[in-house]
């Protein structure tokens, strides 16, 4: 494994010109208006902690947004559907930018390694292209993305700081569309799917689910009290049972009416 610092940089110029023209609400946002003298030390370091890993998550939901894209064109997906997911890497790097000046605006960025050859994971490339991207789909959308609608609305129902809900805010109304993608995918492929190709789906979802239920447990919650203006809203308690109830009724019910059965691969 090669690590390396996870820091980010921006071109300026001509180039920073066309990306705000694109997303224009990101400098509208109330950038400037945390003033970190109010927070304990405690608070802003697990604050910018929280935001530097929701900087580096957003940052591999780029990654796995894009190679779901080229999977989906790889199988030939219908175009529109394709176009649809065309615009949720640019969304995902629009949402690191968020997060890491959240970060800054607390202090600046907490070190973080990680290994920028390994991201994401890749399905096996011997898999037929439409059981690789229904992969992918199933895995990046279907768990993760539709899993984090309800945590995010949360979220910013919670947050007490204007720029905070303002940053959660935005983040929301992206993740609406990624959410949804997963299940209009399967109401397209369900149709093409094998019963042994529903089985590999279930198998890969049950371990994304497992991976991410295995995270919680490394959360130690601060109790919402000693963080009232949701600074660190991961790290609170009520988030991870808002996780916990999320899943079932995010994940897992609508995989299930989909006939991906995830029961026999969760861990216990
Ligand atoms: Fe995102
Ligand atoms: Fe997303």
């Amino acid at each position: 494994m090669a690590s390396e610092l996870f820091e980010l940089s921006m071109l300026g110029g001509a180039v920073e010109r066309r990306y705000r023209r694109l997303r224009p609400e990101v400098d509208r946002l109330p950038w400037g208006t945390l003033d970190v003298t109010k927070y304990s030390a405690a608070v802003l370091n697990v604050a910018r902690t929280t935001w530097t890993e929701a900087a580096f998550q957003e940052h591999r939901t780029a990654a796995a947004c894009a190679a779901t894209l080229k999977a989906l064109i790889a199988a030939r997906a219908p175009l529109d559907l394709i176009a649809m997911a065309t615009r949720f890497p640019l969304d995902e790097m629009v949402h690191v930018e968020m997060c890491a000046r959240l970060a800054m605006e607390l202090g600046g960025g907490a070190p973080l390694e990680h290994d920028p050859l390994d991201l994401i994971r890749e399905p096996d490339p011997k898999l037929p292209a439409l059981l690789q991207a229904a992969e992918l789909v199933v895995r990046n959308f279907c768990v993760g993305e539709a899993l984090s609608i309800p945590m995010l609305r949360g979220s910013w129902h919670a947050a007490g700081h204007p720029l905070i809900k303002a940053v959660l805010g935005r983040i929301v109304k992206d993740e609406a569309a990624h959410g949804q993608f997963g299940w209009f995918f399967l109401e397209w492929a369900g149709e093409l799917l094998t019963d042994a190709d529903r089985t590999h789906l279930a198998q890969q979802a049950g371990l994304t689910i497992n991976a991410v239920t295995e995270r919680w447990k490394q959360i130690k919650p601060l109790e919402d009290s000693q963080d009232p203006e949701r600074l660190g809203w991961m790290e609170s308690a009520s988030y991870v049972a808002l996780a916990r109830r999320s899943m079932q009724t995010s994940v897992i019910a609508p995989l299930k009416r989909h006939g991906i059965d995830v029961a026999a691969w969760l861990a216990s």
